[in-house]
């Protein structure tokens, strides 16, 4: 059995990140998304918020796993057998940096490799950051994430986070 992870910091989860993860989910036998840390990025919501809203979010998808690592990447994946990493691709700039991370993780495991999904046209320009500006001014959410995230969002803005 081959179990693919996608590695992200989700903060929020949008469309962008969710179609990757349905495409995804059609190709391997399970699917793992990992909630990662990241040190250089101060978040919105905690990695325990980000984890149920991502698992309320895939819940009709039987063989997606929601899981969370503090981990480097290439050591979370020795638990699974037969893991790959997945990744999408917006454009230059995520292949330039993708690529990079994914020697650096070939480096550091040398039995992990990494499969690049490209992401759909209509959300080459989506990201958690532009959501997340989007949402303090108020701005409607509804084409860049699933509507749970939305009223997530509306409701720790509403209650001043
Ligand atoms: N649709 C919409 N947005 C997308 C997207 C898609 N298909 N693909 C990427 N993005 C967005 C993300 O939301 C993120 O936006 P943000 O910067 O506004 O938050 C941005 O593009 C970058 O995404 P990604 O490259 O997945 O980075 P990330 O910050 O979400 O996650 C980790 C990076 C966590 C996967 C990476 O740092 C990691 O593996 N860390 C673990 C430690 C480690 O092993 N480091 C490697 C050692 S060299």
């Amino acid at each position: 059995m081959i179990t693919a992870i996608y590695p992200g910091t989700f903060d929020p989860i949008t469309l962008g990140h969710l179609d990757i993860i349905n495409r995804a989910a059609r190709i391997f036998d399970k699917l793992v998304v990992s909630v990662v840390m990241n040190i250089e990025k101060a978040p919105f919501f905690d990695i325990d918020e980000r984890v149920e809203l991502i698992k309320k979010v895939v819940a009709d998808l039987p063989n997606v796993e929601v899981a969370f690592s503090i981990e480097l990447l290439a050591d979370f994946a020795r638990q699974y057998e037969n893991p790959v990493i997945i990744k999408g691709l917006r454009n230059h700039i995520d292949y330039e940096y993708e690529t990079t991370m994914a020697v650096f993780n070939k480096k550091l495991n040398s039995q992990l490799e990494t499969f690049f999904i490209t992401a759909k046209l209509e959300y080459t320009y989506v990201s958690s950051t532009a959501v997340r500006q989007l949402a303090a001014y108020g701005a409607d959410l509804s084409d860049y994430v699933p509507k749970i995230v939305s009223d997530e969002i509306d409701r720790k803005i509403l209650n001043g986070r």
